[in-house]
């Protein structure tokens, strides 16, 4: 779509509007020196860290690293797709977006028209059918809900759209996806059926499916892909539940048509459905333009967790920072509509509350049968776990990914670990762990010393002496001090700084506690026990750099253990993956 519009005319309208005035009309802008702050809107933060440039037009979050011109701001704030976001800018200019005008779309603008002409002709026929209406009420969907989605009904007979639309635009009708193809020509494709409109995000009726409201089959018909309709980029209910007011804090994804009525009906506005198809990365992208957090509803029999599992896939790479998806699996036989109707909105609420992070059913999937007490086993998981953790854009999450993949493929190591690095195995230096534009955070010590601050129980939780005393790394000594401070009073960061002697340590730890974790709360222990063992490795490899060269020099409990270790490595290494860091 991008290519459509030349580029001459976006910079040419980017160079009229100006990004302060786009983004002073969202959020409350602050003048700061020769720029604006605000708080984020696109991630939780108490103190700003958000900044509009005049200047440069553009903006750039310093908290989670959002950045763009007033043409991204839109489509990131609003949620709306490239073009729409052009011609909302142009509009505002009174610029005409040249390409939109064009032949092709003034045959998409017949279309759309002609969509909306029998969205009103199946909500008249609505009202006419009283055994529609009756099927509604007997699923517990209201007149409101009913009005809000549209609903409508596709009456008995061959040929009622045929013979109200067709004539000049049979062709049209056809190319709508609202009619079927005989030997004797075209008929109607929807008969006899309770219709669902789709609509696009700005409320237009895109397609259709169709429930029959007896048992014949198919239970559903949908409308094929059209040059309107795209299965795989459009959620049902998006559009309603935008209009959702106070705005989305989060969207459950659901499976059916009559899931997002039953949510809705029970003040769940923020549903969506797929449309029978996988969870694609267009959906997930569009998922998280309008919400920063997901929850997957699945039902929990087989479909449903292969349906899960695919979810998962397309929305790594849409992981970026103050993004975050859980997943809800159903009891068998259940979906939504269902459990709402036994279990009511408390339940269902509270079941969404229980729904796993996206970390844990990561790592729960891939441990299921890799045996981690043997070598193997570890390094199948690493071998499963590496290309998909990849996927995750560079930030915060990920490295929290990886410090739990570390902790999970490196727990049952062996107790004399010094073996574990032997000299000449693996001398690469250490690799910084990767903690996204949060410069601060780039290694494991500060990311423990920012995760002890927001958490200061966590102290408690260590073992002492650390596991990692004795390991020479900058500001390690501050960690052990700080550990032991908050070990004897877990005091908040706020009072530690305060009172922490020395003043460049005690900015250092200010910096620090600004950061804002990435990732649900229950994630932090775990990437603070990830990071705790990538340190112990850290020191086991210290000691084995300090090791004797010479095999004969150790005792013979290490050296089977490094030769373990050797033929362990080059196992792994034929099968090319095991890199942990
Ligand atoms: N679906 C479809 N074609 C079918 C069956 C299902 O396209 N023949 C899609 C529809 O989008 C449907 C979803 O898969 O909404 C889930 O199917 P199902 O659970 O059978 O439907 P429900 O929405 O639960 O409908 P109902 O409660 O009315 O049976
Ligand atoms: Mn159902």
């Amino acid at each position: 779509m991008a290519g459509r519009i030349p580029q001459s005319f976006i910079d040419d309208m980017l160079a009229r509007i100006d990004i302060v005035d786009v983004v002073g009309q969202r959020i409350a802008l602050k003048r700061a020196g020769k720029e604006y702050q605000a708080r984020c809107p696109f991630h939780d933060e108490r103190s700003p860290s958000f900044t509009v440039s005049p200047t440069k037009q553009f903006y750039h979050c310093f908290g989670c690293g959002a950045h763009g011109t007033a043409l991204g701001f839109l489509m990131q704030y609003d949620g709306l797709e490239f073009v729409d976001a052009v011609e909302q800018l142009a509009g505002q200019l009174g610029m005409t977006v040249p390409e939109l005008s064009s032949a092709r779309d003034r045959g998409t603008e017949d279309l759309y028209a002609l969509l909306a002409e029998t969205a009103d002709y199946y909500q008249q026929q609505l009202g006419l059918s009283e055994a529609t209406r009756g099927y509604l009420q007997r699923r517990g969907i209201s007149p409101e809900i009913t009005e809000q989605f549209g609903l409508g009904y596709a009456p008995a007979g061959w040929d009622n759209l045929l013979k109200r639309f067709g004539g000049n635009r049979q062709k049209l009708l056809a190319a709508a996806g609202l009619l079927s193809q005989g030997d004797r020509g075209q008929y109607d494709k929807f008969r006899d059926r309770l219709m669902f409109p789709i609509h696009d995000r700005r409320g237009r009726v895109i397609a259709y499916g169709g429930r029959v409201m007896g048992d014949e089959q198919p239970k559903y018909l949908n409308s094929p892909e059209t040059q309107v309709f795209h299965k795989g980029e459009t959620l049902y209910g998006l559009f309603q539940a935008r209009q959702r007011k106070g705005g989305l804090q989060r969207l459950i994804v659901v499976e059916g048509y009559m899931d997002v009525l039953a949510l809705a009906q029970h003040g769940f506005s923020e549903s969506v459905a797929t449309l029978g198809t996988a969870t694609t990365r267009s959906h997930a992208e569009l998922l998280f333009r309008q919400a920063g957090d997901v929850i997957f509803c699945f039902d929990g029999d087989r479909a449903g967790r292969d349906a899960a599992w695919r979810a998962l896939e397309s929305v790594l790479p849409r992981l970026t920072d103050g993004r975050q998806a859980h997943f809800l699996f159903l009891p068998d036989g259940e979906d939504p509509d269902s459990l709402l109707g036994k279990q009511g909105k408390e339940g269902f609420e509270a079941q969404l509350q229980a729904a796993v992070p996206l970390s844990e059913y990561f790592f729960q999937s891939l441990s299921k049968d890799a045996r981690l007490d043997t070598v193997d086993g570890r390094a199948r998981l690493v071998e499963r776990c590496k290309p998909l953790i990849e996927q995750i854009p560079d930030s915060p999450f990920r490295d929290l990914m990886e410090a739990e993949l570390a902790r999970r493929s490196g727990a049952q190591r062996p107790a004399n670990s010094a073996a574990s690095a032997p000299p000449g195995v693996d001398r690469r230096p250490p690799r910084q762990t990767r903690m996204g534009q949060l410069g601060v955070l780039r290694t494991p010590v500060r990311a423990l010393i920012s995760l002890l601050l927001s958490n200061p129980k966590m102290a408690a939780g260590v073992a002492q002496p650390p596991p990692f005393v004795g390991l020479s790394l900058p500001g390690i000594d501050l960690l052990l001090r700080l550990i032991e401070r908050l070990r004897s009073s877990p005091a908040p960061a706020g009072a530690v700084i305060e009172s922490w002697e020395d003043p460049r340590e005690a900015h250092a730890m200010r910096r620090l506690a600004e950061v804002e974790l990435a990732g649900a709360e229950a994630d932090w222990q775990v990437a603070f026990d990830g990071y705790i063992q990538i340190l112990v490795e850290r020191l086991d490899q210290e000691r084995a750099a300090n090791m004797p060269m010479q095999l004969d020099q150790l005792s013979a409990d290490d050296r089977r253990r490094y030769l373990e270790q050797l033929s362990a490595k080059a196992e792994a290494d034929r099968r090319g993956r095991f890199k942990l860091d």
